[in-house]
């Protein structure tokens, strides 16, 4: 949390920067502003939202929020709060205050940067005025987001005037916010992953599964990187050879075309296989091939925003020239198509070990995301090269720290975590970390996979521990080993009285996995266990369940 005041330069005022963040981006941007603004010497307070005081706010004078935006327009879990209390009666007015917004978002949804606009209509509702317009960006935000800092740098310029040689004075960012490794001073982080070592991979679920779920344990060798049972993995990855070469055939595209990116020039195979977005479309895309094609067909979904939506998440780029081929049109060059593509961002996997138990080692539960399209079978970016990379192969990654997804502070909290599918990594990270701080503290695991016989992601593991007494219960719910589906939720409204019982001791409750519709169900069968079982209305339910989060005892990490 914030402690005493914050620090001020020499005109008294701070920029204060505050980030709400999901996957890191937000955070990763307001790092990189709060260090260009320290070392200009300015007085600055960078902190989550998620642990910004809000009775600070009447006493800001400048204030930066950088904020991203999930799903349906929804805030990410640290700026839920202070996004709520802004659009509140209880948000006082703010005159004297002057902002701005970056938001971070994703142009192939319909609510794009949604939390940031609101943040922006919120603060000037209540007087604020803005120091520069609000920039959304889109997915590849880099650019925007350095000229939007940029400029802003130089509108507080006047207002946070330094004295000379002054730049010294001032400030302190601590050093757990800016991510810096006490150690070593040395960082591996989303701009400088370290080039780790794959050392097994196994398949955990079995042979006649639907799904490929696969156990990978990575070496972080000598590189002291250090995690906690919570955080993710970022993970870089290169496409697959066999997926360029469809792609450059299609199109008619010699692979050895020199191509240039940045000051790098290149063979084009080389460049889609190491630094573009293949399997991700995005609105702009669709367009450019639309018109690029001219088919009439293309057009029409590109000028629809939830029809391109939809054709975004049932396509990648190789369906696309396929279903909509050249025909005889003229792609302009291999560089314009290659600048149309965004470039490769890593993907955030769940770690699925304690560093108390694995050392310099970290694992993943990678689930192989593949479709079948066009009688093709179509396969996820990152998931596909982990499940391609043999034991010995190289993977850059880095850590990405979640604040948000954390055990109880006092060991004897009693846990419940609900995890199906790969949801369930994190909760074999805090069993280790658990077991190794020899925690006797009761915990509660739910889990669901679609057959027992074939699914259940390390089965030995948990029977273990259930032996130990280290996990004191496990509810299971295999889908599809009966007429009737059986979910967690089905689990958990079973035992609601349990349940509500382990919350009565002060229970913390953990959620990971699909967001898309678990954890919306999952919701919804923890307001009826606390309706049914705490005698509350749905809205005194739904009230309880905001407490539980605000008091750190509900906590999610879905994707
Ligand atoms: P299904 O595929 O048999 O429908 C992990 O993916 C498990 O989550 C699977 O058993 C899957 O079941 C199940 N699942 C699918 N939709 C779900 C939902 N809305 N809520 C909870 N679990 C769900």
């Amino acid at each position: 949390g914030q402690e005493g005041a914050p620090p001020k330069n020499q005109s008294g005022q701070t920029l204060t920067i505050l980030y709400g963040s999901q996957t890191g981006n937000g955070r990763g941007v307001a790092k990189a502003l709060a260090a260009k603004a320290q070392s200009l010497g300015y007085g600055v307070n960078l902190a989550s939202m998620g642990e910004y005081n809000v009775r600070n706010l009447k006493q800001e004078t400048l204030l930066v929020a950088v904020v991203s935006t999930h799903g349906e327009g929804e805030a990410p879990d640290d700026a839920i709060e202070l996004h709520k209390f802004l659009g509140s009666k209880r948000a006082p007015k703010l005159d004297k205050l002057q902002y701005a917004v970056l938001s971070l978002g994703d142009s192939s949804y319909e609510f794009f940067c949604q939390t940031g606009k609101d943040f922006d209509a919120r603060l000037s509702a209540l007087g604020a005025k803005p120091l520069l317009p609000r920039v959304d960006c889109d997915v590849d935000y880099q650019s925007q987001s350095d000229s939007w800092q940029t400029e802003l740098l130089e509108r507080v310029k006047p207002l946070l005037q330094v004295a000379d040689g002054a730049a010294t004075n001032v400030v302190s960012i601590n050093a757990a916010n800016l991510g810096i490794n006490s150690n070593t001073g040395q960082e591996y982080d989303k701009q400088n992953p370290y080039s780790a070592e794959v050392i097994v991979s196994q398949k955990l679920t079995g042979r006649d599964s639907l799904k490929d779920i696969r156990h990978l344990e990575i070496d972080l060798g000598e590189s002291a990187i250090s995690y906690q049972a919570g955080d993710a993995l970022g993970v870089y990855f290169h496409n697959d050879e066999a997926l360029v070469a469809e792609i450059l055939e299609v199109l008619a595209l010699a692979p050895d075309t020199r191509v240039q990116l940045g000051a790098e020039s290149l063979e084009l195979r080389d460049a889609l296989i190491e630094h573009k977005e293949l399997t991700q479309l995005y609105p702009g895309l669709v367009q450019f091939w639309a018109e690029t094609v001219e088919s009439g067909e293309l057009l029409t979904i590109s000028q629809d925003k939830e029809q391109t939506r939809r054709f975004i998440l049932s396509h990648q780029l190789v369906d696309l020239v396929k279903r909509y081929p050249l025909n005889g049109a003229k792609l302009d060059s291999a560089q314009a198509l290659l600048d149309k593509l965004r470039p490769i961002t890593p993907r955030l996997y769940s770690i699925a070990s304690s560093q108390s138990e694995v050392e310099s080692e970290v694992h993943l539960t990678v689930a192989l995301v593949e479709e079948e399209r066009d009688g093709q079978r179509r396969f996820g970016a990152a998931s596909h090269f982990l499940a391609r990379a043999e034991e010995g192969a190289q993977v850059r990654v880095y850590v990405e720290p979640n604040k948000h997804f954390r055990l109880p502070e006092d060991p004897q909290t009693p846990v419940i975590m609900i995890g199906p599918g790969t949801g369930v990594a994190p909760f074999r990270a805090f069993m280790q970390q658990r077991v190794a701080e020899g925690v006797a503290g009761d915990s509660w695991l739910f889990f669901g996979n679609p057959h027992f016989e074939q699914d259940f992601l390390y089965q030995t593991e948990w029977q273990q521990y259930l032996k130990s007494g280290a996990l004191s219960r496990i509810s299971l719910a295999f889908s599809r080993d009966q007429a009737e589906k059986v979910y967690v939720q089905h689990k958990i409204k079973q035992q609601a009285k349990e349940l509500w019982q382990w919350l009565e001791r002060g229970a913390h409750i953990y959620l990971c996995g699909d967001a898309e519709r678990m954890a919306k169900d999952v919701h919804q069968a923890l307001l009826e266990v606390a309706m049914e079982q705490g005698g509350l209305t749905h809205e005194a339910a739904e009230a309880f369940l905001d407490q539980l989060r605000s008091a750190k005892r509900y906590q999610k990490d879905v994707y």
